[in-house]
């Protein structure tokens, strides 16, 4: 892989080669590894400029604002795909044929409901735990229920855990939010589409029928494409790290769900909301723009900036324009957090340190507004972005534990504590 060197000098005349590998797509890498046995190591916290693996499944262009699964752009696969084949798509590489669709669809129909023991975890919880919280504990436990399918070294074995996880999070989803409300739990319909079926597990009650929006079910089709996966993010890298250790599958995405919890990360569109609801008044936009800019001030404005991209998060330009078509279709565009958030986007959109320092509303900005309007309580939207990142997890994960050279995640450190000193007894000190 390594048809390029660079060369670095130390200050005591040592001169060490360091492969670089040409991608696909995308930078270059130096393969810094070589560094280690000249006694030192590499320094990039929050891996700013770090690589941490190799990988065939997305990729993104933070300069020109791209993003592709397995090489198809984001924008594509939102117009004309549905969730479930973009799913098989990055779990296996390719786009399904008819039959692999369909034979796709029937596995994870089979597994959309969840062991009937698992209700009862639920009674363990408070009715006003965070659903987030419950999620975590609720995949956390299905390991406990899934024996037979534990061996990472089998393939057969990982997909039917990819399978289980991908037909469960939406139930377990719904479950979280029945739960909180109080009401049934909903069963699963096999009858039903992938989106459908969460909707109808979701808003559905015993006591009356419940008809299926069409606009609202492809709206929700498309958020759950556009949060699938996104490269080597926080969340992802989390259960990459945690699956180098041979941990089970659904501890893994476990551990992805509790990183994705963060605000900085998958709990700004929750974040978005509480700001909108905070600043609650169009003349306090200024205001809170101004605040933003202040280094003295720790308030961001959230749903804005991103690591990556230093243009517009393609994935925020499809999510604005499903946000209109559902604020549309629901007559709901004069809602005063709607005009407040377009308020905020255009002043933000001509402010010069957001425009300097090409700080763009991200996908969250729009994702939250368009679940508010579906009718998704705040507390419930980074569970919605867990449901949809549970695919691109489980794919990392696996394309990762398939590789036979794969092994355990271990970080070192620049350690800048204590030199070695002796024990004083506590007379002495
Ligand atoms: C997601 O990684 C992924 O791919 C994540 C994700 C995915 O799909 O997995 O895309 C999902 O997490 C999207 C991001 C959602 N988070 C938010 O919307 C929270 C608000 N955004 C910020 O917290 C921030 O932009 C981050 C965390 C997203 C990115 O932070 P970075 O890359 O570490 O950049 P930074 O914090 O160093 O900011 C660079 C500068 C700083 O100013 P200086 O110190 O250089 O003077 O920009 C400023 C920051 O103060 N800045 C902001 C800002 N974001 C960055 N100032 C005001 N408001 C903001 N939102």
């Amino acid at each position: 892989m390594a048809d390029k060197k660079a060369n670095i000098k130390l200050d005591n005349g040592e001169s060490i080669d360091l492969p670089i590998y040409t991608p696909t797509l995308g930078k270059e890498v130096i393969d810094v590894a070589p560094i280690a046995s000249h006694g030192h190591f590499t320094f990039d916290p929050g891996f700013v400029a770090t690589a941490s693996c190799e990988s065939k499944i997305t990729f993104i262009d933070g300069e020109k604002g791209t993003l592709l699964y397995r090489g198809y752009p984001i924008d594509q696969l939102a117009e004309k795909s549905n969730f479930l084949e973009s799913s098989y798509l990055l779990l296996n590489g390719e786009l399904p044929t008819q039959t692999e669709f369909v034979a796709f669809e029937k596995n994870i129909k089979q597994h959309t409901m969840v062991h009937q023991q698992i209700n009862q975890f639920f009674n363990g919880f408070r009715r006003d735990a965070h659903p987030m919280a419950v999620m975590v504990g609720v995949v956390g436990a299905l390991s406990a229920f899934y024996h037979d399918s534990l061996d990472i070294k089998n393939a057969e074995d990982r997909m039917i855990s990819a399978y289980r996880l991908i037909a469960k999070m939406p139930t377990i989803a719904a479950m979280c939010y029945k739960y909180s409300i109080g009401q049934p739990f909903v069963c699963p319909d096999n009858s039903l589409n992938y989106a459908e079926n969460f909707l109808n597990m979701m808003f559905s009650v015993p006591s009356e029928p419940y008809d299926i929006n069409p606009v609202l079910a492809k709206a929700i089709d498309r958020i759950f494409i556009l949060h699938a996966d996104h490269e080597q993010n926080a969340s992802t890298s989390t259960v990459r790290l945690a699956g180098s250790t041979g941990a089970n599958p659904f501890a893994c995405i476990s551990s992805g769900i509790t990183a994705l919890w963060g605000p900085a990360h998958g709990g700004a569109n929750e974040a978005v909301l509480n700001m909108l609801r905070e600043i609650g008044d169009v003349s306090k936009v200024g205001e809170y723009v101004k605040r933003a800019r202040d280094k003295n001030d720790p308030f961001r404005l959230m749903g804005f900036g991103h690591r990556v991209y230093k243009n517009y998060d393609p994935r925020a330009t499809v999510m604005r324009e499903t946000c209109h078509e559902v604020l549309s279709s629901l007559d709901a565009k004069e809602q005063p957090l709607f005009q407040l958030a377009m308020e905020l986007e255009k002043i933000a959109l001509e402010d010069e340190y957001f425009v300097d320092k090409k700080l763009y509303p991200n996908v969250d900005f729009y994702s939250g507004l368009t679940l508010s309007a579906l009718g998704i309580p705040s507390n419930m939207f980074t569970v919605i972005f867990a449901l949809a990142r549970t695919v691109g997890w489980i794919s990392h994960w696996n394309e990762m534990v398939s590789q036979p050279s794969f092994k355990i995640g271990r970080p070192r450190q620049l350690y800048t504590g204590s030199d070695i000193r002796d024990y004083q007894t506590i007379s002495k000190r």
